[in-house]
């Protein structure tokens, strides 16, 4: 379901987030605006407790915000029924998660297809489409395998596949290289590229200025509020970059990670 046009990916305005603590609440996000557009690749990074996974729950429609516009894929989301923000969440973000989340002991294949479940789409559709993802990201020939039996590259690369199911507006990925080693890391964010290069809007939660500084944007949360939007040409490691212009090449470092 990518948006097309000028129109914004994400449009945000003085959203808020407040926890009930206690008695009172915490203001875990106080009033946040910005714009993402198509094609863009932003990273969001800000110290422990400054409201990232906030911001993505609220992004990724996996929480409501406490007050605030939010215009997802040009839709307005901040108001959507349960079941409303449940078909949203599935159609139009891709999310990519630190720990994978893949089911085990089904294949890659199933997992990717299972994505697709919850729109109705016809099951012959569902694996043909998860053969081509799973192609996309250079594991056509893992298909019937089991994420037990995969490598920690192979796995975040097969979590990328089933994020792209739907074919989002957006792809969300909190922490994707978190628990990879420093090569496979570069893999994945060498797979990010292709796909943004590609078209696909990606925003990435890092701690990590290596991963920040490959954006063309970092956005900077504190204390809640957005304390930096920073432009900048994306810088590459040389590694990222050998990955990139041999898409094909087999993945670095051993099986099952
Ligand atoms: N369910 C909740 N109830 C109350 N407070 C919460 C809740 N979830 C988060 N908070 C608080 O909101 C603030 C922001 O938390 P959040 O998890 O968004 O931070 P973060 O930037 O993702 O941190 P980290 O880098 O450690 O993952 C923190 O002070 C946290 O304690
Ligand atoms: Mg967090």
């Amino acid at each position: 379901m990518s948006g097309g046009g000028d129109e914004a990916v994400l449009h945000v305005r003085e959203l808020r987030k407040a926890y009930a603590v206690g008695g009172g609440t915490f203001e875990a996000l106080k009033g946040v605006s910005f714009d993402v557009h198509p094609g863009e690749m932003v990273a969001l990074m800000g110290p422990s407790g400054s409201g990232k996974s906030t911001l993505m729950n609220v992004l990724g429609l996996l929480d409501r915000p406490t007050e605030g516009r939010y215009r997802l894929g040009g839709r307005d989301v901040a108001d959507l029924t349960e079941n409303e923000r449940a078909e949203a969440r599935n159609e139009r973000v891709g999310f990519v998660f630190q720990a994978f989340h893949l089911l085990p002991r089904v294949s890659l294949l199933e997992n990717v297809a299972l994505g697709m479940v919850y729109a109705g789409v016809p099951a012959a559709v569902r694996r043909e489409r998860a053969r081509i993802l799973l192609e996309r990201v250079g594991l056509g020939d893992k298909a019937q395998s089991q994420p037990n039996n995969i490598s920690g590259g192979q796995k975040q690369r097969a979590a990328v596949a089933r994020a792209l199911a739907m074919d989002p507006d957006l792809l969300l990925a909190d922490e994707p290289t978190g628990n990879l080693d420093s090569q496979t890391g570069h893999e994945i964010m060498a797979l990010f590229h292709r796909l943004n290069a590609e078209g696909s809007t990606v925003m990435i939660v890092t701690h990590e200025h290596d991963i920040a500084r490959q954006t063309e944007r970092t956005l900077h949360l504190l204390d809640g509020e957005l304390h930096d939007d920073e432009r900048h040409a994306p810088t590459l490691p040389d590694a990222v970059r050998a990955r990139l212009e041999a898409p094909d090449a087999a993945p670095q470092g051993g099986v099952a990670a």
